[in-house]
């Protein structure tokens, strides 16, 4: 009588994996702490250690279990570089992670898991007179010991078990094992063949919860690797540290088969006297759809969703049978809970995640280590629904089937569905080579690359519809006799880039200067046509330097703003200038800027000039830059250029600013202070405004700004202030 939470890790064909759980589980049951035992609340108030009520890391030992056949041993390190050191690495790296997540009240001395009675025993005593009622009277002969999902556990992890006479002292069968020191969660893993394995292919492990102490509290799991996969080269180990950690989470209490069985513990995992067992756990709402409604995961929601005081519950994947131990896809992407694994480059342990581990009232949680869902940030309420995915206005959901970028940028993406999705559809890593970050997936050297595209670690996927291609002078003219000039769609495409601040960035296209992208802003860049969508809200984000592929931000210690300035220079009647000539005037209009503005040249960055003559400079204060503040400089500069245009002598010409511009990101100062805020509400208000607004001015900048249409048509749009978020002056 044996709990049995089977999770199975399906990899797909199309590199996603799918875990399955409720076909086995259905059957299963749970074997807690039996007599002689003492419930632990009992054991450790007799203990008067100082620590044995206050929560320390959550200890997990690992016992592998070589060959399918053998008895386990013991040995927690003696068959590491054998066969299996895959898996024990990863079993590794992932219990690291958890211990430094959750904690719990130590369990006190060695931990000792429990016999099934109903295994090991045929009869008991059934006079409720007699001292040794309800004891073992006859044994089992066919008892072969207790098995945690295919392995055989070790007496020494065991209880002893006793044969009763119906008077008088037990008659000792097996005592007690050693137990296992520093213990408060015994995993049990295994390297076979097994099946399952054989049935389904593409099963990369499966694991299962079996004992619990006499609180609930998982106490032991087993994880068994399909063999194979282990030394398949499609599975990067932090594919399999992660597919670990997804399994890990279920066995410590993340399943629709110990939901229920959730404490609420008001006072925290110490305090025990007020706890109680959840009443309930999970409900359906009005349209269905199953809700996980405990307090600290409701909140965790919202807070996501930047929606405040609505206990709302969680929704979780609609499963087979009513149990689920997923969360909602269409909510969760990227999440390490969802029923589908993405691969580890695309997954995320969370907070909402680490929030069930809190609601289960077993540990304490901390949440420092979290990484944040970047999928329906700020999104709200309303996010993740089958009947508002169709017009999601921040971009996560799409329709269609064209070609874009997956939501993370690390990946180009056409906009598909899954079975998990229910309709909805969304940018999906393309089936071969999506990997922006992947140099192999680029082009060998020598090969046409129109759209200058660059695969590196540091690249992401841009919306894109960037071209070298020269178009003739006059395109209007003959439309109908150049094939070339037909306009580029839009599409997903690889280019460098590199964080500035959290939130800003600069991005670089094959033989482009680095140019600043302003977040929710289409660039252009010098030497292309075409525009470069900057998206708002995903690249350079805090967490985000957690992740192996991302880069490391530029070192910039301001608190500044960050703007773009532009000016339009009006070309003398009968003026050519070579690249020479243009490189020294755009010297010549620093100079103006600086002394314009008084202040030094550490303010002025990649500037550069096009062959029709804008100007582009990006201004931020260096490290160890002397003199005012960003903000100043950029309301300075705002009055000095409306009072009068910059106007440039160079090679006997006057060059005059036709127009200005000033693209200023939002300001890091103020989106700090919101990261300091608690219920996070003004922050996602605010950003919700900054991406509407954002979102508006872009349609206007692609109306507006186009390789065809010469620059000196830009109208002067109004001033908004740099709080804000987006400035043109
Ligand atoms: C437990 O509940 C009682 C009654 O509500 C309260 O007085 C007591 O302080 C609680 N204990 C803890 C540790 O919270
Ligand atoms: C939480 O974990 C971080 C490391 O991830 C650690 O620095 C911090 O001290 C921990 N906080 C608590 C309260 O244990
Ligand atoms: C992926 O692309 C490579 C190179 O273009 C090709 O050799 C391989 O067969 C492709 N794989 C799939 C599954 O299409
Ligand atoms: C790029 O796309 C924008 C917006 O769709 C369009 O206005 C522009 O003409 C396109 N440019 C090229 C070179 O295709």
């Amino acid at each position: 009588m044996w709990l049995l939470l089977l999770l199975l890790l399906l990899l797909l064909g199309d590199a996603t994996s799918r875990c399955l759980h409720d076909e086995i589980q259905r059957s299963t049951r749970l074997l807690r702490p039996t007599l002689p035992q003492p419930p632990s609340k009992f054991r450790s108030s007799f203990l008067t250690l100082p620590d044995s009520h206050n929560p320390q890391p959550l200890r997990i030992q690992t016992c592998y279990i070589g060959d399918p056949g053998a008895d386990g041993v013991w040995d927690p390190k003696g068959d590491e570089m054998r066969r299996g050191s895959r898996a024990v690495t990863a079993v590794r790296e992932a219990t690291q992670r958890i211990q430094g997540i959750l904690a719990v009240p130590p369990v006190q001395g060695p931990l000792l898991l429990s016999r099934d009675p109903a295994q090991y025993c045929h009869a008991v005593w059934g006079d409720p007179e007699t001292p040794n009622y309800h004891r073992c009277s006859l044994l089992n002969p066919g008892y072969n010991g207790e098995s945690c999902l295919e392995v055989k556990i070790p007496d020494a992890h065991l209880h002893g078990y006793a044969l009763w006479p119906e008077q008088g002292p037990p008659q000792l069968v097996q005592p007690d094992g050693p137990g296992v020191q520093n213990a408060d969660f015994l995993l049990y893993v295994r390297v076979a063949h097994t099946p399952k394995c054989h049935q389904e292919p593409s099963i990369i492990a499966y694991a299962a919860c079996c004992q619990l102490d006499s609180e609930d509290r998982p106490l032991a799991g087993t994880i068994v690797y399909c063999a194979e996969h282990l030394t398949s080269p499609s599975l990067s180990q932090s594919d399999i540290v992660m597919a670990t950690l997804h399994e890990l989470l279920h066995t410590l209490g993340f399943s629709g088969q110990l939901f229920k069985k959730w404490w609420d513990c008001p006072s925290g995992p110490s305090v025990r006297e007020n706890c109680s067992t959840r009443q309930q756990v999970t409900r359906r709402d009005e349209w269905g759809q199953l809700l996980l409604t405990t307090p600290t995961v409701s909140h965790r929601l919202a807070k996501h969703l930047g929606v405040q005081g609505v206990s709302m519950g969680v929704p979780l994947e609609e499963e087979e049978g009513s149990l689920s131990s997923h969360w909602e896809a269409r909510l969760f992407q990227g999440s390490i809970m969802t029923a589908i694994f993405d691969g580890a480059q695309r997954t995320r342990l969370d907070p909402i995640t680490l929030a069930a581990f809190k609601d289960s009232g077993w540990y304490q949680v901390n949440y420092s280590a979290a990484e944040e869902l970047l999928w329906g940030r700020g999104a709200g309420l309303e996010f993740g629904l089958v009947t508002t995915c169709g017009t999601d206005s921040l971009d996560f959901f799409c329709t269609g089937s064209g070609l874009g970028c997956h939501y993370l940028h690390l990946d180009r993406g056409r906009c598909s569905s899954d079975p998990k999705l229910e309709g909805c559809r969304m940018y999906k890593p393309l089936v071969n080579g999506s990997e922006c970050w992947k140099k192999e997936n680029g082009f060998p050297p020598g090969a046409e690359n129109p759209y200058g595209e660059i695969y590196h670690t540091h690249s992401r996927c841009f919306l894109a519809n960037l071209t070298s291609r020269p178009l003739p002078e006059d395109k209007t003219s003959h439309p109908s006799q150049n094939p070339l000039l037909k306009e580029e769609e839009l599409t997903g495409r690889c280019y460098l880039h590199q964080c500035i601040e959290r939130g800003a960035y600069k991005v670089k296209v094959k033989g482009s200067p680095w140019v600043l992208c302003l977040p929710g802003k289409a660039i252009q860049i010098p030497g292309y046509y075409g525009l470069l969508f900057c998206p708002w809200g995903r690249l350079c984000q805090t967490n985000e330097g957690a992740n192996a592929v991302t880069s490391p931000p530029v070192s910039l210690s301001t608190q500044d703003l960050l703007f773009q300035l532009s000016l339009g220079l009006a070309v003398p009647q009968g003026y050519t200038l070579g690249k020479e000539q243009r490189e020294e005037l755009t010297e010549a209009v620093l100079q103006a800027l600086q002394s314009r503005t008084g202040t030094g040249r550490c303010y002025f960055h990649s500037p550069s000039i096009t062959a029709n003559l804008v100007f582009t400079v990006q201004m931020w204060k260096s490290p160890g830059c002397q003199g005012p503040s960003v903000d100043m400089l950029y309301n300075a500069l705002t009055m000095a250029l409306q009072a009068k245009p910059i106007e440039v002598n160079y090679g006997g010409a006057s060059f005059i600013a036709e127009y200005s511009k000033m693209l200023a990101t939002p300001d890091p100062k103020s989106s700090r202070l919101h990261l300091g805020l608690s219920m996070g509400l003004c922050l996602t208000l605010l950003i919700l405004v900054c991406a509407l607004g954002t979102m508006a001015y872009q349609k206007r900048a692609t109306l507006q700004v186009g390789p065809s249409s010469p620059y000196h048509s830009q109208v002067h749009w109004g001033t908004r202030g740099p709080a804000g978020g987006v400035t043109e002056v």
